[in-house]
């Protein structure tokens, strides 16, 4: 009687058990790149403001974003380079108002079938590892080809967003919990007098600037994608 052959043949089956379940993960782990360490975003805070630089085809505008959950509002104040101050005020139920405030007195109103974005809108987002932008470390994720999202992997802040449509944002300040007062969220009185102002678009230049045409398309879209 031999003890030692029998432990022997029982270490041979365990090891290659061992490497089995071993390859079965590596394979599996291979097939579902995505695990569940992977990091999320963080939820947008539901108040705060940010001052975001933003390019588009080579076209500069400074945005001062107030995005205001719990209100159901989303305001987005757009300088264009040397040029036009725009303001984009979208309501959670659908409607948006784009207006000067100017001599110009230029309004248009857009009524969508989505609402603002909600806070954990990037929630389901894939996860494409760590890169540096703008001198941070940030974590990736792409959301349904719509949207590239870099977040600082230290402070959880968002840095720097990129569209589908080419449309790129850095993120200059994030002051959590700041809101707008509710005076500024009131859209001026031509946007309510103007009825024609939607039909027609060569007496209201507004209309024809490329940035309504892209953020409604991209509101569009968003809300059919991110939903
Ligand atoms: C803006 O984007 C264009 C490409 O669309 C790029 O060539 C240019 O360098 C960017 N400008 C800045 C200031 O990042
Ligand atoms: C949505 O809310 C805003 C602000 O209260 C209002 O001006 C607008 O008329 C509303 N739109 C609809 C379709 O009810």
């Amino acid at each position: 009687m031999n003890p030692k052959k029998p432990y022997s043949a029982d270490m041979a089956t365990s090891t290659k058990v061992l490497l089995l379940i071993i390859i079965s993960i590596i394979i599996s782990s291979s097939i579902h790149p995505s695990s569940s360490s992977d990091p999320t975003p963080s939820p947008w805070p539901h108040q705060f403001h940010s001052i975001l630089i933003m390019n588009y085809s080579g076209a500069n505008q400074i945005i001062d974003l107030w995005y205001d959950w719990p209100n159901g509002r989303n305001f987005n104040i757009i300088q264009h380079q040397l040029g036009k101050l725009l303001y984009d005020l979208e309501w959670n139920n659908g409607t948006s108002f784009f207006y000067t405030l100017d001599s110009t007195e230029e309004c248009r109103v857009a009524h969508l079938d989505v609402g603002i974005l909600r806070p954990n809108w990037l929630d389901g987002a894939n996860y494409l590892g760590q890169e540096h932008v703008d001198g941070f470390l940030c974590n990736v994720w792409e959301k349904v080809d719509f949207i590239w999202y870099y977040e600082d992997v230290v402070t959880k802040r968002p840095v720097h967003w990129v569209f589908y449509t080419g449309r790129s944002a850095h993120v200059m300040t994030f002051e959590v919990g700041a809101v707008l007062e509710d005076a500024n969220w009131q859209a001026p009185a031509y946007c309510f007098e103007n009825k024609d102002a939607e039909k027609n678009p060569k007496t209201h230049p507004v209309i024809a600037d490329g940035y309504l045409e892209t953020s409604v398309q991209e509101r569009t879209l968003r809300d059919s994608k991110l939903a």
